[in-house]
């Protein structure tokens, strides 16, 4: 990464926080980095921390910054954005190359919102990330608009692997399936853990004991998935011995129809992502 890009994050709440400490920790300089935000408590605790320039003024730190991540809830993003909309004539007028490239972390809301808001043909990359981004372990999809440069698109990617995995995608449509599959995805192996916390209590584990071996469990099932070459179906066939025990349980899951069941799980997922987008206009 260019270590000279200056970095301004509009919201300085959690998401912006585990991208600010991810980039700290890979030696970020934390002079080229400003966070804004109204709340001076949020403020105190980033430049306590990391040593960041703060400001309550989201206007005065878009003056010169080379990216703004917008990092507030989508509620809000519409008034945030509208409120530079004179910053960012002013640097247009100067020249169109000394437009920032906008970051949007922002669920829901489209870059073509975005950039009517912001009132100025400039680059956007919006990203989904998940909350596992809060201890660096995120997955995240990405969507950068034709106004984006490639060199623009390397700062947007490298910006998101300090807060874990990314990946491109080249049609903002598929945000949404995104979001069904990562977005959302930390909930649904939480609701499973409950599931089988509340199971093995039922079969007469203490609750501290179920929870120990139910996270290390899905710990280390993704840890030997992601390290592994062969696919997640065929570590499954191989812990499934015929006439065995996991092939009960698992016989038990497909008869209740748990693929059909997560399949129109995430398609209901996927389709609210998109109205949330119209209500949010
Ligand atoms: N958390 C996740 O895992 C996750 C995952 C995917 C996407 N996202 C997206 O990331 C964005 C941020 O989420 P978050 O969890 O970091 O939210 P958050 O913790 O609530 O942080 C947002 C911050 O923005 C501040 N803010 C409010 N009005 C502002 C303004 N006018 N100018 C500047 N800052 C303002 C808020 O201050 P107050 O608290 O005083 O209002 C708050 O400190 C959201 O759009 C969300 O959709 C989050």
């Amino acid at each position: 990464m260019n270590y000279t890009t200056s970095l301004t994050f509009i919201g300085a709440g959690n998401m912006s926080s585990s991208i600010i400490g991810g980039l700290i920790g890979e030696h970020y300089p934390p002079q080229a980095i400003t966070a804004c935000d109204p709340n001076l408590d949020a403020l105190d605790r980033l430049s306590q921390t990391f040593a960041i320039q703060t400001t309550t003024d989201n206007t005065v730190a878009c003056q010169q910054s080379d990216v703004i991540i917008l990092a507030v809830k989508p509620q809000i993003l519409k008034s945030v954005a509208e409120g530079l909309q004179t910053t960012l004539t002013n640097r247009a007028n100067t020249s169109k190359e000394s437009l920032p490239l906008i970051i949007s972390i922002a669920a829901g809301i489209t870059s073509q919102q975005i950039q009517n808001w912001l009132g100025q043909n400039v680059a956007i990359v919006r990203c989904m990330p998940n909350t596992p981004a809060l201890v660096q372990q995120g997955a995240c999809g990405l969507y950068a608009t034709a106004q984006t440069s490639s060199e623009q698109k390397l700062i947007a990617e490298q910006l998101m692997q300090a807060i874990g995995d990314s990946v491109w995608l080249n049609d903002e449509a598929l945000i949404d399936s995104v979001t069904a599959v990562s977005g959302s995805g930390p909930a649904y192996f939480f609701l499973l853990m409950e599931a089988m916390i509340d199971a093995g209590v039922k079969q007469g584990l203490n609750k501290d004991i179920a929870t120990q071996l139910t996270l290390q469990t899905a710990l280390g099932a993704a840890t030997l998935a992601k390290s592994s070459d062969v696919s997640v179906g065929e570590l499954r066939r191989r812990v499934t011995s015929p006439g065995g025990t996991t092939e009960q349980a698992l016989n038990y899951f497909e008869h209740a129809g748990l693929r059909d069941t997560v399949t129109k799980a995430m398609q209901a997922c996927a389709d609210r992502s998109k109205t949330m987008a119209k209500e949010l206009n």
